[in-house]
């Protein structure tokens, strides 16, 4: 069927728009009215895995950072993350109750399928997330996970993004119970966090007027950084990725902690200093941070939930009220202004958003 653009001017925000669909889509497809989790054939048992090394590229490689938070904290278990390029050169053990998971939008990305292949015949079981079930990386997998986000255009992903994210969250639940280490009050709570995802995503699309003011600001900008700590880490990189890919301004996205270890070097009242944080636990170190950078005149922009807004919000240049949600799901919350607010910058410099210089939406060459 021909995709348009169904009245949006870019695809790409059609499909930041879709997320709240394409998300209750793959939730519809991965938990049972009951709230259990039903696997595609042949399934797995995480009861006989030891460890899992997840592997991607991209946008897709951001999304198994934020995996591992869930892998570690609720299934406790240890992860490996690691960028398809770099991954099988260095030739690493796969001791075989190794799961070998793999992510990728298209499926056909080069790097990412060379290290499945370095994988097959090592680790114990091979699984694939991807959103093109016919792939070459869904074919040559033990188990393939489709995200169910319906056809990615832009060529900066999104859509895909936020479904990844999603089922790789339903996943870690499904490795936390196969390994005994999850309650049913948890398992029941995380499931009605991912359920309400598609509700409160709707309301966050709400931001796009305020993103849209910040994107012009942010436009100005020569160099902008991202700040995040624990899961908001993987946000930050994915927000930094999304600005540069599309706006072609420098960012980059860094552990709040670190920017002391140099990236503070860099600001000035030039340098848009965009943070991610919910008011979870690890809310006020971030603040501290953040406030390192406002004594250094950073314009910064505080995206946070009411109660967050309203104890660090004062003295910022700029504020993104965020709906308040569980913390286990605010990774999948806070794509939506990672990708805004590149959206916004982008439409303001007036660059190609769907079809930027230098990318190609599948790379299929090493
Ligand atoms: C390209 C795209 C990115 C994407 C990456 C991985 O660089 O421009 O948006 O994240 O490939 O693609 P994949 O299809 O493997 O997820």
């Amino acid at each position: 069927a021909r995709i348009d653009k169904g009245g949006h001017k870019h695809f790409m925000s059609k499909e930041i728009a879709e997320q709240p669909t394409v998300i209750a889509q793959a939730l519809g497809h991965y938990l049972s009215g009951d709230g259990a989790i039903a696997l595609p054939e042949p399934g797995i048992d995480f009861a006989g895995v030891d460890r899992l090394t997840m592997v991607a590229c991209g946008t897709a490689y951001y999304a198994c950072l934020s995996a591992k938070h869930w892998f570690e904290q609720i299934a406790r278990m240890p992860v490996d993350v690691d960028v398809a390029s770099e991954f099988r050169y260095r030739e690493p053990p796969l001791p075989d109750r190794t799961a070998a998971l793999f992510v990728s939008q298209s499926g056909e990305t080069a790097d990412t399928l060379a290290a499945l292949r370095f994988c097959q015949g090592k680790a114990g079981s091979i699984l694939s997330v991807v959103n093109v079930p016919e792939s070459s990386i869904a074919r040559e997998s033990d188990l393939v996970l489709p995200i169910h986000a319906g056809v990615e255009v832009g060529v900066a992903s999104t859509k895909a993004y936020s479904c990844q994210l999603t089922v790789l969250l339903i996943l870690a639940l499904k490795a936390a119970q196969d390994r005994g280490v999850i309650g049913p009050d948890e398992f029941a709570d995380h499931v009605s966090a991912l359920r309400g995802i598609p509700s409160v995503m709707s309301e966050a699309l709400g931001i796009a007027d305020n993103a849209r003011r910040m994107g012009e600001k942010i436009s100005q900008a020569r160099d902008v950084l991202f700040l995040g700590r624990g899961q908001m880490f993987p946000l930050a990189l994915e927000g930094a990725l999304k600005l540069k890919e599309i706006s072609y301004i420098h960012a980059e996205g860094y552990a709040s902690g670190e920017l002391k270890h140099g990236p503070i070097a860099l600001v000035d009242q030039n340098v848009p200093i965009v943070v991610m944080a919910p008011r979870d636990r690890l809310f006020d170190k971030t603040v501290s941070n953040m406030q390192e950078v406002m004594a250094r005149k950073g314009k910064v922009i505080l995206i946070s939930d009411a109660r967050g807004i309203e104890e660090a919000g004062e003295g910022t240049f700029g504020t993104i009220l965020m709906p308040t949600v569980q913390e286990v799901v605010s990774p999948i919350l806070y794509a939506v202004p990672a990708q805004l607010l590149a959206y916004y910058t982008a439409i303001a410099k007036g660059t190609d958003v769907d079809q930027p210089r230098n990318l190609a939406k599948s790379v299929t060459v090493e």
